[in-house]
């Protein structure tokens, strides 16, 4: 449930390393023993035919209670195209007139293939650095670049959607495609993608980049190719007041602008809808109908001065599928935990606005927007997202004491909830007193990739960390 983090101690977590078994197989996690003596006998519990060895046992790198397993985090919203651009955004930029002037030049550049080559291995290196397991990734127009992407991301072991930017109108005329070309490009990448990379993690996803960009034509076109292989869709929806406004103007004939999205059959329980930010309640039901989902990205919302996502309210309106975004480069961060402490952020300076602490996201609900809210809205909760038996491993190792941490722990430190708070400092006070609680919040509000020790995706760890 939103906002529920469970937390098991002691725990063994099998998983299925066997590459004869079929291959949708591995890396599954077989079982999950709570509280056990160690986790050999647990393993043997599960299965007394394994022996020694057809076991691979990974302990925790040091067993400290500042250490602990977290599902890998899940980005449903990434340009890794504009990767360059990170931390470069213009003081009083606002969307329209930042595409113009940093992001359509940014992306046109990586039609050059060595140069494309050095972005897109960064951005999935850094991606994974920060515990990132699974993203959803926009890239340019360019189809050799973006097939680029696909192979470096299935190198790099990360769990991608690959998306081939379509745009074929109000676009520069050095980039820009015609409705053909995009739909060419887009059955090509998909072929690459499916028949010859053929790796089980990575997928291509189509992608219209917003409706400005589209005709009608080129997004019925590629919603008919979705719908026909059951494809993943993304796309922005209602970012900016002036975007929503030339929307208007545009399709005339469409109710608001989700309903340009609906009317051209872009609206599936595989579409991610990056922001989101002013949509009415009309706009919302036509969402829920469709089971879309909706990429929060508060950071970019942020920087371009787009809005307050509000994030809660939707929720208890009973939209659920509601995950994270990075929206690098309008995001200035390839860390999903910062975007989870910027969501926590804007919701509150969403609280203090409308007066109501309603608004407000905890820690918790903002970690399951980073884990299996991601999941839900990439509509692959069964599969990752959470530690559970016929899941994934997909998993960080944290180690809040790890040897470059800046986080500061003291044998008297005094804590807001544990026993040693009602006490005077004692010299005897140990790391063990720690509050579960408190360390993921100490985690939440100050970590970042110098704690991520360990990543592994599909039960295989990387080697970028
Ligand atoms: N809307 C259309 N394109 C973009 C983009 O690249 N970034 C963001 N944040 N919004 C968009
Ligand atoms: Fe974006």
């Amino acid at each position: 449930e939103f906002g529920v983090i469970r937390i098991r101690h002691n725990t063994a977590i099998g998983v299925c390393m066997n590459s004869t078994e079929s291959a949708d197989k591995y890396g599954t996690i077989k079982f999950i023993i709570e509280n056990c003596i160690d986790p050999y006998s647990a393993t043997l519990e599960f299965d007394s035919t394994l022996t020694e060895n057809n076991i691979k046992i990974i302990k925790s790198s040091d067993p400290r209670k500042t250490c602990f397993y977290f599902p890998g985090f899940i980005d449903t919203h990434i340009h890794a195209s504009q990767y360059p651009n990170c931390g470069i955004i213009g003081d009083n930029s606002t969307l329209l007139d930042w595409l113009n002037t940093y992001t359509f030049p940014t992306e046109a550049a990586l039609k050059h293939l060595p140069y494309a080559s050095q972005v897109y291995y960064k951005v999935v290196s850094n991606t994974l650095r920060n515990g990132t397991t699974t993203a959803s990734y926009f890239t340019t127009i360019d189809l050799d670049a973006t097939k680029m992407m696909a192979k470096i991301c299935s190198k790099l072991g990360q769990r991608a959607m690959i998306g081939k930017v379509c745009m074929d109108q109000n676009s520069p005329e050095y980039y820009i495609e015609t409705c053909q070309e995009s739909v060419d490009s887009l059955l090509k990448l998909i072929n690459y993608i499916n028949d010859e990379l053929c790796d089980p993690l990575v997928k291509p996803i189509v992608t219209p980049r917003f409706a400005p960009s589209c005709s009608s034509d080129l997004m019925t076109e590629i919603s008919k190719i979705a719908q026909k292989q059951s494809l993943h869709i993304q796309t922005h929806l209602s970012e900016n007041f002036n975007e929503i406004k030339w929307v208007k103007e545009l399709f005339p004939n469409c109710e608001n602008y989700t309903d340009v999205y609906r009317q051209n059959g872009l609206l599936s329980r595989k579409t991610v809808l990056a922001h989101s930010i002013h949509l009415s309640n009309k706009e919302i039901d036509i969402i829920k109908q469709t089971h879309s989902g909706i990429s929060h990205c508060p950071i970019s919302n942020t920087t371009l001065t787009s809005g307050e996502c509000p994030v809660k309210q939707m929720y208890l309106y009973g939209l659920d599928k509601i995950g994270l975004g990075t929206d690098v480069s309008a995001g200035y961060s390839c860390s999903i935990l910062e975007s989870a402490r910027a969501a926590y952020s804007v919701s509150r300076h969403l609280s203090i606005k409308q007066n109501d602490p309603i608004c407000k996201l905890t820690i918790k609900e903002c970690l399951f927007l980073a884990t299996m809210g991601g999941a839900k809205v990439l509509d692959m909760d069964q599969l990752i997202g959470s530690f559970e038996v016929g899941k994934k491993f997909d998993c960080q190792e944290i180690d809040l004491q790890s040897p470059q941490s800046t986080i500061d722990f003291f044998d008297w430190q005094v804590l807001g909830n544990s026993t040693v708070a009602k006490k005077e400092p004692q010299l005897d006070v140990q790391l063990g007193e720690f509050d579960t609680n408190e360390i993921l919040s100490k985690w939440f509000f100050n970590g970042d990739d110098r704690n991520v020790v360990n990543v592994w995706v599909n039960g295989k760890k990387t080697s970028t960390v």
